[in-house]
């Protein structure tokens, strides 16, 4: 099938949906303690201020555009994360949703674990002092060379997700004279209420090995076989930005069901089960997501339940939250450029990043808040759309928003909820440069990620 055109942009000169945003928040000025760090308030003056940090001088001294990430958040959050899984569960954070040095220590210090899903990740935990043993090693297509460094360093467990991987992780084991610890990662046919291309438990998808058919019975069958491999789990991540906690009660229904299977056929009880992470967070006041105590609580109850009914032993249960530990604890920090008001349509606002630093909003439709930081204002709210410098007009970072109708060129804004999967997934599409990430606490800001430079740039650039 041939194509004669190709839209402009994906989200090009579409109009408001009926009753979306129909009136503004009461207050433009309130930041909702949902979508913001913890830290984050007004000072005297009204500009907003993080870890006692003004936004104003935060620009001043980093340049925007920056990601602005509140420590004391992310680790009140990682450690609400440990404390109510307790000492009889793992929590592996997701470092593809951010990952960096400092938060590598952050993660060691306030006891969780990592789940890395490339050699570069491997790289930078292990670079930060993670111990191996503490790290999970993800991925549907890991090469040779990355295998064999996981399996060199003695990465705690390897996440097989293939018949392929089953046997080449077993060889190379083997050929170092080691006993790899795995899990096999299932699909168990659960699709998560959430946008499609980020659900990842429905069977017509790259990741993990089907249940249907008897497949994922058969991998665990001979996984168990290979000298090379110690089979410790079964492991199912069924979606991203999920409220809903029925899927995972079907996923743990399904996982359990297999545990009893290889049990009955093998006289083996895997003693772990991994549930994934996907859980949501607030990007907008609409969303509710839930408390990691209630997460906990619920998904613990499940397995245990589902446990007691096939008469198994509840086996260890691990989980791998990313965004619902650094989503809410960063804002994307930008100055605005131009003001562009189209009559009866709305007003763009064009900021100095855009699709390059948060291409969350192109590619899944995702929905963002944004404030002016840097001043109130009691000017009447106007309709926004929130756009980058990108020569794309699909390059949109908040699609229907309100501002204060003053709004300036110089005037700082902020997006909150920008923590994952936004420097992550950052490029440098038309050679723009990637903002840091400043980490703020106690008063003292420190880049921990430093922005790219054209020197950067050129660097790779070999003529
Ligand atoms: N565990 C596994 C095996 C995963 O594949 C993922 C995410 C996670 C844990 C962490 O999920 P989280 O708790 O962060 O939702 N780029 C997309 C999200 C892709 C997620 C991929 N896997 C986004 O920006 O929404």
């Amino acid at each position: 099938m041939s194509r004669s055109a190709h839209p402009a942009g994906p989200r090009h000169a579409d109009v408001l949906p009926e009753g979306h945003y129909a009136a503004p928040a009461e207050d433009l000025n309130a930041l909702d303690p949902k979508v913001w760090a913890h830290t984050v308030g007004r000072d005297a003056d009204g500009v907003v201020t993080v870890g006692g940090i003004t936004v104003t001088q935060l620009a001043e001294e980093y340049g925007t555009p920056a990601y602005i990430l509140d420590e004391a958040d992310f680790r009140d959050r990682a450690r609400a994360w440990r404390t109510a899984f307790g000492t009889d569960a793992d929590v592996f954070y997701a470092g593809k949703a951010f990952l960096s040095r400092a938060v590598v220590r952050w993660l060691d210090e306030e006891g969780l674990n990592l789940d890395v899903c490339s050699g570069g990740e491997l790289a930078t935990a292990l670079s930060a002092g993670m111990p191996a043993e503490r790290i999970a090693f993800h991925g549907n297509n890991k090469s040779p060379e990355e295998i064999e460094r996981a399996v060199r360093a003695g990465v705690g467990r390897i996440v097989l997700d293939s018949f392929q991987e089953i046997v080449r992780v077993a060889h190379i084991a083997q050929s170092l004279g080691k006993r790899q610890r795995v899990q096999i990662r299932i699909t168990v046919g659960v699709e998560a209420h959430t946008h499609e291309f980020i659900a990842t438990a429905h069977e017509d998808q790259k990741f993990g090995i089907p249940l249907a058919g008897g497949q994922a019975a058969e991998a665990v069958r001979r996984a168990l076989q290979l000298d090379g491999l110690e089979v410790i789990g079964i492991h199912s991540h069924i979606g991203s930005q999920i409220f809903d906690m029925s899927g995972f009660e079907v996923a743990a229904h399904r996982v359990v069901g297999l545990l009893k299977d290889i049990r009955d056929e093998h006289g083996v009880e895997l003693p772990e089960i991994d549930l994934g992470g996907g859980l949501g967070i607030a990007y907008t006041s609409d969303d509710d997501p839930r408390e990691p105590h209630e997460i906990a609580k619920a998904l613990t109850e499940i397995v245990t339940r589902e446990c007691e009914a096939a008469r198994l032993a509840t086996p260890r249960i691990s989980v791998e939250p990313g965004r619902a530990i650094v989503g809410p604890t960063a804002f994307t920090l930008y100055e605005v450029g131009t003001v562009k008001p189209l009559d009866g349509l709305r007003t763009y606002v064009s900021v100095d990043g855009g699709m390059s630093d948060n291409i969350r909003t192109a590619l899944y439709d995702a929905e963002y808040s944004v404030a002016l930081a840097s001043r109130t204002s009691d000017a009447e709210p106007m309709l926004v759309r929130v756009v980058g410098k990108h020569c794309e007009s699909g390059d949109i970072v908040v699609k229907d928003a309100f501002l204060p109708g003053d709004l300036a060129p110089g005037d700082l804004i902020a997006v909150p909820a920008t923590g994952a999967y936004c420097r992550s997934m950052a490029s440098n599409y038309n050679h723009v440069l990637r903002p840091p990430v400043v980490s703020v606490r106690d008063g003292a800001a420190r880049v921990i990620v430093r922005r790219e430079t054209e020197e950067d740039l050129l660097r790779l650039d070999v003529g």
